[in-house]
């Protein structure tokens, strides 16, 4: 493999684990605000970013490459309200889809059709990691001030699985 592909792969390792960080962070904000469903939620979403990191990890070493773990930065700890944890979430999903078009373009450049095809997997799943986070945003937007409502959300949310 390309050494430029390698680095911009074991990079992605690092940003799915920093996700994976931040939304354990938001999970945990969210216990103290004692909002338990939306704090399941976010615990679940952590899981499955540790496992996008873990997908990545997997590819590298089946093509023989090597993983080089990077710092994982700090997370924020704090938010005013629970739409304002949800758009931080959006705004990273964004930016992570912005990583994998950067990815797949080096892919296509270097002609290498093996990681072009898997990064497909995850180009696709970031417009699902888009919509979930905006549908939560979208139901935080209609419920405003109203704690009653908030309530429903938050045990609906916590019915989340995987
Ligand atoms: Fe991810
Ligand atoms: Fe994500």
């Amino acid at each position: 493999m390309n050494d430029k592909m390698v680095k911009a792969l074991n990079e992605q390792i690092n940003n799915e684990l920093y996700a994976s960080y931040l939304y354990l962070s938001m999970s945990a904000w969210f216990e103290t605000q004692n909002w338990p469903g939306f704090a399941k939620w976010m615990k679940v979403q952590s899981q499955e970013e540790y496992e996008h990191a873990m997908k990545i990890y997997d590819f590298l070493i089946d093509r023989g490459q090597t993983v080089v773990l990077a710092a994982i930065a700090a997370p924020k700890a704090e938010w005013k309200k629970p739409i304002d944890a949800f758009k931080d979430a959006m705004a990273h999903e964004k930016k992570v889809t912005g990583n994998f078009q950067d990815l797949t373009d080096l892919a296509i450049k270097l002609k290498d059709h093996a990681t072009q095809i898997f990064l497909s997997w995850f180009v696709t799943e970031q417009v699902e990691e888009e919509k979930n986070a905006d549908e939560v945003i979208q139901a935080l937007v209609k419920i405003g001030d109203s704690t009653g409502a908030l309530f429903m959300l938050d045990r609906q949310l916590g019915k989340r699985e995987d």
